[in-house]
């Protein structure tokens, strides 16, 4: 049974991935910095940072890392290269000193060499350090990811408890989201299948969507629907007001990056969920 070790254990993708591993057959060790409850026969192993000696341990014998650590916001006491670039760096130091061959890593769409935000040059820098430590990298870039409870819906659905939903600007920047039941799946291929090696590849469900259609989706019929100008939404997230919307989240939205689905569903066979079956379900996997 091919042994596969996940790193940022606690988080979104990880809490469905984990439950996939385990069901695809897996053996599956788990890193968090939180004490998160093993589930099924997993290990779970607790670190104070992904720097910790004991990840090198534990990946010895490993098949593949997936690396799920990684985030969109960042704070005068937690910026993007402390979450992105060095626990990427750490972990794939690890791997290559263990021998692990190939390290799975969730980057994002729209990540790029021209990369010009700071989110988007972490990610980039995080790619590179792991394309550059093991012998069989796979980078994904995935674009929003939706289940019952990722980033965007509980933005979402905070807002619609308020009784409005605000749209920045037209709303007519585009999105191509995948449901996290998809991604797993994705993921839990890509840890052993050949035809990952190697590779970049967006992570993109198979329909695009403008975000406002994707709202107007989403809301309930008694959840009113406002547009607020661009300028405004700007100016309050760089005075780092309270708004449903942070300076890199407006950023990534109106980037309006969408990607390549037919490689992943060529590479995969798999048949995607669509938007309205990803609302529907909640993405549940
Ligand atoms: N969800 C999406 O729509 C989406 C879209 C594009 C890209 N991605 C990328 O996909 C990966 C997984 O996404 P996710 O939604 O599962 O993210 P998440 O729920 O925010 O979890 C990310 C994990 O990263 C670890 N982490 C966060 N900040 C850290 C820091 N400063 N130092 C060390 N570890 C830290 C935490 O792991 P522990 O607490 O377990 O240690 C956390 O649970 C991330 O790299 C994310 O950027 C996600």
């Amino acid at each position: 049974m091919a042994k596969i070790l996940v790193t940022g254990a606690g988080g979104f993708v990880a809490r469905h991935l984990r439950r996939t591993l385990l069901r695809d057959g897996f053996e599956v060790i788990s890193v968090s910095r939180s004490s998160i409850r093993p589930i099924g026969g997993e290990r779970v192993l607790t670190v104070s940072g992904y720097g910790d000696p004991a990840i090198h341990d534990m990946a010895r014998g490993c098949s593949a890392a997936i690396h799920l650590v990684g985030g969109g916001r960042q704070t005068i006491h937690r910026q993007y290269h402390e979450t992105n670039q060095a626990p990427a760096t750490a972990v794939a130091e690890a791997c290559r000193a263990a021998g692990v061959p190939r390290m799975v890593y969730l980057s994002g769409l729209g990540v790029s060499p021209d990369a010009a935000s700071g989110y988007f040059i972490s990610k980039y820098l995080a790619e590179q350090t792991v394309a550059g430590s093991v012998p069989e990298p796979v980078i994904f870039r995935p674009s929003y990811i939706i289940g019952s409870d990722d980033h965007l819906t509980s933005n979402l659905r905070r807002q619609e408890r308020t009784g409005a939903i605000t749209i920045p600007g037209s709303g007519r920047y585009m999105m191509q989201p995948i449901s996290v039941h998809d991604a797993v799946r994705v993921l839990s291929m890509a840890a052993t299948k050949g035809a990952f090696a190697g590779r970049t590849l967006d992570m993109v469900g198979p329909q695009t969507t403008t975000f406002a259609e994707y709202v107007r989706a989403f809301a309930d019929r008694k959840t009113r629907i406002i547009h607020v100008e661009m300028e405004e939404a700007y100016r309050n997230a760089v005075l780092g007001r309270s708004t449903a919307y942070e300076l890199d989240d407006l950023g990534i939205m109106i980037g309006g990056h969408v990607g390549d689905h037919g490689t992943l569903r060529r590479i995969t066979g798999m048949r995607f969920r669509t938007i309205p079956q990803m609302l529907q379900s909640g993405g549940t996997a």
